[in-house]
């Protein structure tokens, strides 16, 4: 397999938005995407698990499932679903020339399968590391969503609505992701902007079409 690169990939930008569960992040996915095409961009919003037909089947798999996975496998189903996900949705519309705003990637699989299943086992960080390699691709801006767990889980009992299997996790796990996600905006800055999800969606949108604004400037698109 030719490994993919961004050289490959066209003029497009490819944003990504990561943190835990609760913290706003689809709807200011959906804001963000909308104030972009507002400004004249082309924008394809998409998310993971999913994004394409074939990646959409994993995701149901994978959150709704009957049966656990054992935790190479369950790495390896994300993979899948991102390996579809970039070779049909996401290098296309970059090579057009589009942002791509995406809902979860790389990050949302080391946060949770790494530090949340795997609670950042050598082993497991290992054979992570590896199977990324394998679907080599890396976002030019990720927005990390901030939201201390309580104020998460307040969120979410106010929303209510169906529990997908890493929701339904026990407290200590979501402690685990987030410590994660803490650990990867950490080592790298240059990447990973860190934005308070906490503040009022109106400024939260606000900070997060800055970031992006800010990555097109320096990008050139
Ligand atoms: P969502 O709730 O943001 O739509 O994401 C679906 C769930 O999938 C969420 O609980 C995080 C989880 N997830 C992983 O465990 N690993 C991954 O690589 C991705 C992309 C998501």
């Amino acid at each position: 397999m030719v490994p993919r690169s961004k050289g490959m990939a066209g003029k497009g930008l490819f944003i990504t938005l990561e943190g835990g569960e609760g913290a706003g992040k689809s709807t200011q996915a959906r804001l963000l995407a909308e104030a972009l095409s507002a400004e004249g961009h082309k924008v394809l919003l998409t998310r993971e698990p999913g994004g394409t037909p074939g990646a959409e089947e994993i995701r149901n798999l994978l959150l709704f499932g009957k049966v656990d996975l054992s935790w190479r496998a369950e790495i390896l189903m994300h993979m899948a679903a991102r390996s579809d996900h970039l070779d049909n949705a996401i290098l296309p519309a970059l090579e057009r020339g589009e942002i791509v705003v995406c809902d979860r990637f790389h990050d949302s699989t080391l946060a949770y399968q790494g530090y949340g299943i795997g609670q950042g086992a050598s082993e497991v960080l290992a054979f992570l590391n590896g199977a990324r390699k394998l679907v080599d691709f890396e976002p030019d801006l990720t927005l990390m969503l901030e939201l201390p767990r309580t104020q998460a889980l307040a969120r979410l009992k106010a929303r209510g609505g169906q529990t997908d299997r890493y929701e339904a996790q026990a407290e200590a796990f979501h402690e685990r992701v987030l410590a994660g996600f803490d650990a990867i905006a950490s080592a790298d800055p240059a990447r990973v902007k860190r934005v308070d999800a906490g503040q009022t969606p109106e400024a939260v949108s606000a900070a997060l079409l800055q970031a992006v604004h800010e990555s097109l400037t320096v990008q050139g698109v």
